[in-house]
């Protein structure tokens, strides 16, 4: 979904997006220039398995990246935090905050999440040893991190620190600046949810606009298509043409939750191709979807499946079956349906009317698949209770904040959750039309909309003055 020029070479950062149900990956691409002398440097630094019980003096060894290379005396640190996902060195070789840190005299790391890559707490990821992945515990990883790096590296001993996070690295950057103001002095968070929510029906609503936006007419098709689908359904004969036409592995199962599964694997690419578009990418999707032959169904089906390429679609009891083993593996989904499950919930439900896949997908169907995963008493009320108290102890949508900056786009679905009032001259949040997730955080570039560029430049001189200001 970015340009591939013959100067840059594209390398994604692979990491397990959040989804539920079905996954994707994110975040956005890093473009390093090729031959660019830089070096970051592997870390490893040991935690408490349980920073709030002093009596289990149980370790682990987090792994880090750093770069020094652009640091000079009195600059700051700028730690990127890890997320759902493995760390890779090109995020301290290119990019926006890249850009910000040596702009700055920055010292930079990147720091992994505990249960990511190989940041592993514990011996395997069995529902009782994923007791300590949470945000609290991350976000005391990263105070000792601090902490550590101002005692060991003397020159960084009075640096300021700056800590900067995409998507749910970013929820922990805002949490990081709240709960430890003394360690953390400014924080930029770049799509970054920051209220807690059970049911999360807004994501889709933003991902009906964002269809609708491109073409009214494709919208149309996904809606007629989705309904006549719920009809097919009804009979044997129908469920065994649009498993054909899908390509499913199995006929499609009617039996919830797996037949909201089947609707969600459908609205699933919708949000993948909205979340992570580029100038033109959802016109270029519509038209793929109008311009085939046949009914709405047919049309739908025959962009489902090319997003499928060789392989089939696969059904809930599959996906339930690959993501209950306890193994460490490098697919990382059962950690982060773990941590919405316990704590998060953000579950992407259909219940909004401003999208296109009927409400074929709701709540029950979530909180299944958390108790199928996690055990019987991952159901709707923990959840709920792990929401509520997330937002008490972090502030939800109206955090106590300052030396903040969020940069949201109306082309990310995450947006609604991000923060969108109480704002104040230190406690910025940037909105960029047409911008998709974490879009703000490649360097600026003559591709970039008026808007976004005008927001990077902005967010780049909001860091330095701030910066100048605290030293
Ligand atoms: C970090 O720790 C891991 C496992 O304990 C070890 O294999 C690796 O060599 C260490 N790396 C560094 C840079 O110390
Ligand atoms: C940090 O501040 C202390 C106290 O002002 C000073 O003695 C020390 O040299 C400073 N360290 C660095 C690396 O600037
Ligand atoms: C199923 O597909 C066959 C072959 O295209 C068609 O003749 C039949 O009418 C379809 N049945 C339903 C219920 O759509
Ligand atoms: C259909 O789905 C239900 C609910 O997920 C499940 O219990 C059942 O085993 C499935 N049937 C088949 C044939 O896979
Ligand atoms: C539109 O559909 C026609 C007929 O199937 C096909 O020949 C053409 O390549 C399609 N156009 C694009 C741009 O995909
Ligand atoms: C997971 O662990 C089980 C039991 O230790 C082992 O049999 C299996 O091969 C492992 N699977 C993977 C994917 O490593």
């Amino acid at each position: 979904m970015t340009t591939l020029s013959s100067f840059f070479l594209l390398l994604c950062i692979i990491a397990a997006e959040g989804q539920i149900f079905r996954r994707r990956y994110g975040p956005p691409p890093v473009d390093v220039p090729i031959g660019r002398a830089s070096s970051p440097v592997w870390g490893n630094i040991t935690q408490r398995v349980d920073h709030f019980n002093p009596a289990d003096k149980r370790t682990w060894s987090m792994r880090y990246i750093y770069n020094d290379e652009c640091f000079k005396s009195g600059g700051p640190i700028v730690i990127i935090l890890g997320g759902e996902w493995t760390i890779a060195i090109e995020g301290l070789m290119a990019g926006g905050v890249y850009d910000i840190a040596c702009e700055n005299g920055g010292y930079m790391f990147n720091t992994e999440h505990r249960y990511y890559g190989k940041s592993q707490p514990m011996s395997d990821w069995a529902t009782e040893n994923l007791r300590y992945l949470s945000t609290d515990q991350a976000l005391a990883d990263l105070a000792y991190f601090i902490k550590y790096q101002k005692e060991n590296v003397k020159a960084l001993q009075n640096s300021t620190v700056l800590v900067i996070g995409s998507s749910y690295s970013a929820t922990l950057a805002t949490w990081a600046r709240i709960k430890y103001p003394h360690l953390v002095d400014i924080a930029y968070s770049s799509s970054g949810p920051i209220n807690a929510k059970l049911d999360f029906y807004e994501y889709y609503g933003v991902v009906g606009d964002n269809l609708a936006l491109a073409s009214s007419s494709c919208f149309e098709v996904i809606k007629s298509a989705t309904s006549e689908i719920e009809t097919l359904l009804e009979t044997e004969e129908g469920i065994a043409n649009v498993s054909r036409l899908f390509k499913t592995c199995q006929p499609i199962n009617v039996t919830e939750p797996s037949r909201s599964f089947f609707f969600n694997t459908i609205a699933d690419t919708f949000a993948g191709l909205v979340q992570y578009a580029g100038p033109g990418d959802i016109e270029r999707g519509c038209f793929q979807i109008e311009n085939a032959t046949g009914s709405n169904v047919e049309k739908l089906a025959s962009y489902i499946r090319t997003q499928y390429g060789d392989s089939c679609m696969d059904s809930y009891n599959t996906y339930v079956d690959e993501y209950t083993p306890t193994n460490i593996t490098t697919d990382m989904s059962r950690l982060w349906l773990y941590q919405i499950c316990a704590e998060l919930g953000w579950f992407q439900t259909s219940a909004s009317e401003r999208q296109p896949f009927g409400n074929t997908f709701a709540l029950d169907s979530f909180t299944q698949l958390c108790k199928d995963l996690f055990g019987e008493k991952y159901g709707e009320e923990l959840t709920s209770f792990s929401v509520k108290r997330a937002n008490i102890f972090n502030g939800g949508d109206a955090p106590e904040i300052s030396q903040y900056i969020s940069v949201q786009g109306s082309g990310d679905p995450w947006y609604p959750v991000g923060l969108l009032k109480n704002l104040h001259p230190t406690k910025l949040a940037f909105f960029v039309q047409g911008s998709s997730h974490s879009a703000d955080l490649s360097s600026v570039s003559e591709s970039d909309s008026t808007q976004l560029r005008q927001t990077k430049l902005a967010v780049r001189e909001t860091i330095t003055k701030w910066l100048a200001e605290i030293k």
